[in-house]
């Protein structure tokens, strides 16, 4: 018996929430270790849909959730979260929701930012999720971010806001907003408090004690390795690290914890926001794939833009995250094309690449080298045996396996938690 910590092998939007409500089923504790409401992982259980940002998807299931040191929360986002599935009747009390009290705080101030400075990049914007994520994690390791364990000293809290707004005042009225005062973060932060600190705790003590007992964690990852800020296509990524290795840190246990790496892989290739896509789609395929795999933001409800699996990016992720083995995941949105296409490697000028590489320039003129796949006409939606799946689809799978280098544990055909195909349960390893 293992951990397993879950993280996106794309760009994101894999159906990571639906597989990790599969295996919460089987864990003790679901922790967050980085982003924050960003994320948008949805859940459905019969008729109802579940989304969420911030909280761990292990609420569903009233399992230990925790959101770690590695995550910036924006309490307002929270309370509003936990007040809307609530109204959906789960059940979230301090017994089942820890905060980190070494968290930083996401303010109204970092979503301003966030927004001026993408209308102000015009065509160099990133697309970002406008929640103020990077001017979060930018104050985070600046020194000068507002912990959530800053809310309950409220006299030091006043100099610890002071020094962020010395930061944040010339930035303000270089891109023309208008003045905040201490006094208003004080007072706003004031009130919050006593909403929020209920779950406020020191996490990293909370998940080794349970760690300690020998209890099932499974680690959430949000994002996806390739908006990794390291991994990633820079600077078209988050502000956090999105890879395995950042459970561990993201949460306070120790490097091994993690347990088994599971990579969630779409079965086609999409992204949400500006940056290079070298198999995107312009054409009527694109435009099926986005309309049968319902491709919306979760979060902003942009639409996701579409394209043919890249397994060259996948494999690039499976390697700098040690993923043990993945979930294929919306494979029933491929049925009825009559020919698939996998990238198996680039062509840059004369060279031919098998990996991504890391300048900006480079990576918007690599062209894709496709291997073409029979589809298949049947349907695989609902599908929840191997056995169901048409011989075509099998071999498709069988081929991604092999060129990604690492096995699937499991196949999803559809939205509902049942519809998915086991092979193997990763917490048995
Ligand atoms: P996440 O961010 O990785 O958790 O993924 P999102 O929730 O943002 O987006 C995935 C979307 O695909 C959600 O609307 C899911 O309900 C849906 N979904 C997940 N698995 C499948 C599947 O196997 N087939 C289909 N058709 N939809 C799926
Ligand atoms: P889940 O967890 C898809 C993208 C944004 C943008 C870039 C930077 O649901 O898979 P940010 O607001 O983080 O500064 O935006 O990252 N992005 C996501 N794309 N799924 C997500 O989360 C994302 N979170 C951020 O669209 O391109
Ligand atoms: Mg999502």
């Amino acid at each position: 018996m293992t951990n397993v910590t879950v993280i996106g092998a794309q760009w994101g939007d894999e159906g990571k929430g639906k597989v990790i409500d599969w295996l919460a089923d089987r864990a003790d504790v679901v922790v967050r270790f980085q982003g924050g409401n960003n994320a948008g992982h949805t859940i459905v259980v019969g008729n109802n849909v579940y989304k969420f940002s911030l909280l761990p998807s292990g609420v569903v299931q009233g399992k230990l959730s925790i959101i770690g040191n590695g995550v910036v929360v924006n309490p307002w986002s929270l309370l509003d979260e936990i007040e809307r599935v609530r109204g959906q009747g789960l059940k979230i009390t301090p017994e089942i929701l820890v905060v980190a009290d070494n968290a930083c705080i996401v303010l109204p101030l970092h979503a301003d930012l966030d927004r001026a400075r993408e209308e102000r990049a015009g065509d160099n914007k990133i697309g970002t999720t406008a929640r103020g994520i990077g001017p979060a994690y930018e104050d985070k390791v600046g020194r000068r971010a507002i912990r959530f364990v800053d809310l309950a000293d409220a006299e030091s809290l006043r100099a610890k806001i002071e020094r962020l707004l010395a930061h944040h005042e010339p930035l303000r009225r270089g891109l023309d907003l208008p003045d905040v005062s201490a006094q208003q973060v004080f007072d706003m932060l004031m009130a919050v408090a006593p909403k929020v600190s209920p779950y406020v705790q020191p996490a990293w003590r909370v998940l080794n004690a349970v760690v300690k007992e020998g209890k099932r964690v499974l680690f959430e990852g949000a994002q996806a390795a390739m908006l990794d800020v390291d991994h990633g296509t820079y600077p078209y990524v988050t502000s956090s690290n999105t890879v395995a290795g950042q459970a561990a840190a993201g949460a306070g246990v120790g490097a091994s914890a993690g347990g088994y790496v599971l990579g969630i892989v779409k079965a086609y290739t999409t992204r949400v926001g500006e940056g290079p896509f070298p198999t995107e789609l312009h054409d009527e395929i694109g435009q099926r794939l986005g309309q049968r795999g319902d491709e919306f933001g979760t979060v902003t409800g942009r639409p996701r833009r579409c394209g043919w699996f890249d397994a060259v990016l996948v494999r690039q992720s499976v390697t700098v995250s040690g993923i043990d083995g993945v979930v294929l995941t919306k494979l029933d949105v491929l049925d009825g094309i009559e020919t698939l296409k996998i990238c198996t490697g680039y062509k840059l000028g004369d060279k031919v690449l098998d990996y991504l590489p890391a300048g900006l320039r480079d990576q918007a003129a690599v062209v894709p080298i496709y291997e073409e796949i029979a589809g298949w006409t049947q349907s695989t939606k609902g599908a929840r045996s191997w056995r169901d799946l048409p011989p075509n689809a099998v071999i498709y799978v069988r081929r991604i396996e092999e060129l990604i280098g690492a096995p699937t544990v499991q196949v999803t055909t559809g939205p509902d938690r049942d519809d998915t195909i086991v092979m193997r349960d990763p917490f048995q390893g």
